[in-house]
């Protein structure tokens, strides 16, 4: 018969490995490429930055220096927009340098 600690341990070392996959997760800071980033922007810009809406400009195939010209100038409110400049305030330069050749490169 199997007493009830031999029951729970399988389930012990399950939750430990979970919890200490995820404490690893926590501390190890996230590289976040360009397309993980470029996703954030699919809800308004389209998947892969091919806008779906003829008000909503693409991104994919954008010139790099043109977006990294946009999103900087959002970002410091010298380009009007309606949702752009708060939504740049959320990306630094390395960030969205690599926005940039992510949208660059879609064909
Ligand atoms: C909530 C919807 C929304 C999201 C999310 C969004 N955008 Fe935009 N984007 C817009 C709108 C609307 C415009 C037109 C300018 C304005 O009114 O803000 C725009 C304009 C732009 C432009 C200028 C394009 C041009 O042809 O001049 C760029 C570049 C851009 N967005 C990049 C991004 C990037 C990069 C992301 C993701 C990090 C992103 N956007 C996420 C709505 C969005």
């Amino acid at each position: 018969m199997t007493t009830p600690s031999q029951t729970i341990s399988p389930l012990m070392l399950l939750c430990s490995l979970v919890l200490s996959l995820s404490v690893q997760a926590g501390t190890t800071p996230a590289i976040a490429t360009g397309k993980m980033l470029g996703d954030t922007c699919a809800s308004c810009h389209g998947t892969r930055g091919k806008s779906f809406d003829e008000y909503m400009p693409s991104l994919a195939g954008i010139e790099r220096k043109q977006l990294i010209k946009a999103m900087q100038d959002y970002r410091g409110d010298r380009r009007a927009s309606v949702v752009m400049n708060r939504i740049a305030k959320g990306y630094t330069d390395p960030e969205i340098e690599a926005i940039a050749d992510y949208f660059s490169r879609i064909k």
